[in-house]
């Protein structure tokens, strides 16, 4: 049989890397609340820039040393570049830096509040040539979207590329954006020495001979459009009526992945079980956020009566993606047995 152990979570405390001490606590956007305080996170209430995409951390460096009075976060999915800049930030004292390991849509769409942001740079961000792969960009609509409702009136965009095709396809996407004004005579510049800084990236293509486009824009008055942070779900919770043991449920499980409709694949991974209950391990990617959590089959006191709901392992939220697995998983239950059929469901179908 097997046991109920899951991986302990990191904890926000120091933590032993490579024998040296890091004192920077490792901030994971599933340990941070929807929205994020950020001014209880550094302690004070400063205006906050953001950096996308900050690699290994010169830009995001610069503007901690030149903005003491900001709150700079940085939101990276490379954890050897939050390594990196996480060393860089405990060298130099940096107080006011917080790195954050999340996809810069996790970050805009959940962990920011609308109006909250002074600015957002994103310094030289993957282009993703290929069609197949275009959905992949940062900059597209409902990523930039995200950008205006997220951003102060009078914050800020910066985007910087190398990449000419990038460039002209961020240059038409933000022209036809009414929230944001450009503060240049053109589309973009080629030259911006007031950055201060070379991230590697711009070190890199100007090495190679490429040239660079730098883009500058404000947020206006414009009303920007609706991005909720999570829609006002109740958590998922199904009781079914199933004439089979906890046994021959566990039985019937087999892994197995779907795409579902709105885009979101999920993964049942793996079942474990107890006498009352089974725990399906469950991985669930959205446009705007992946989670890795479970799902509870709970005998109730009723004969042959199970709760379907979810498990606090993995800090699930009651998301789109969350709802419509609850309702594949209750679909798969019912599957089981003729007999089956469903007593009380709180489930959103949209
Ligand atoms: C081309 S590198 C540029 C790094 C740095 N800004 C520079 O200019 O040198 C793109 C960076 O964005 C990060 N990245 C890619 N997609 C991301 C996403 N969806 N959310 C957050 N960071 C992302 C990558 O891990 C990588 O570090």
């Amino acid at each position: 049989m097997r046991r109920f152990v899951y991986p302990i979570l990191q904890r926000h405390a120091p933590i032993r890397y490579n024998e040296r001490m890091i004192q920077l606590p490792k901030l994971h956007s599933h340990m941070l609340a929807w929205p994020t305080d950020w001014s209880a996170l550094f302690g004070r209430q400063a205006p906050i820039l953001l950096e996308i995409g900050f690699g290994y951390g010169a830009f995001l460096l610069h503007l901690a040393r030149s903005h003491p009075e900001a709150n700079i976060v940085g939101v990276e999915i490379a954890s050897r570049c939050l390594e990196q800049t996480e060393r860089a930030v405990e060298r130099e004292k940096l107080t006011n830096v917080r790195l954050i390991h999340a996809t810069a849509e996790t970050m805009l769409h959940h962990l920011c509040a609308p109006q909250s942001l002074s600015a957002i740079h994103i310094n030289f961000p993957d282009p993703w040539f290929k069609r197949a792969h275009s959905h992949r960009r940062l900059m597209q609509r409902d990523t930039l979207e995200a950008m205006v409702s997220r951003l102060l009136p009078g914050g800020h965009l910066y985007l910087a590329t190398d990449i000419r095709e990038y460039a002209a396809m961020s240059a038409e996407l933000l022209a036809a954006t009414p929230q944001l004004e450009n503060l240049l005579p053109g589309a973009w510049v080629n030259e911006l020495p007031e950055r201060g800084v070379r991230t590697k990236y711009e070190n890199a293509a100007l090495l190679a001979g490429r040239t660079c486009h730098y883009f500058v824009y404000r947020r206006n008055a414009f009303p920007a459009p609706d991005v909720p942070i999570i829609k006002d779900w109740p958590m998922p919770h199904v009781v079914v009526h199933l004439p089979l043991t906890l046994d021959e449920i566990f039985a019937c499980f087999q892994r197995q992945d779907k795409t579902l409709d709105s885009g979101v694949y999920v993964h049942w991974m793996d079942i474990y079980r107890n006498p009352q209950r089974l725990l399906i391990e469950t991985f669930i990617k959205e446009p705007t956020i992946e989670q890795h959590f479970a799902f509870l089959l709970a005998a109730r006191p009723a004969a042959h009566e199970y709760t379907l709901k979810l498990s606090t392992i993995g800090h699930p939220r009651p998301t789109s993606g969350v709802h419509k697995a609850a309702s594949a998983l209750r679909d798969w239950v019912l599957s089981l047995h003729p007999q089956a059929r469903v007593l009380i469901e709180k489930v959103a179908e949209d």
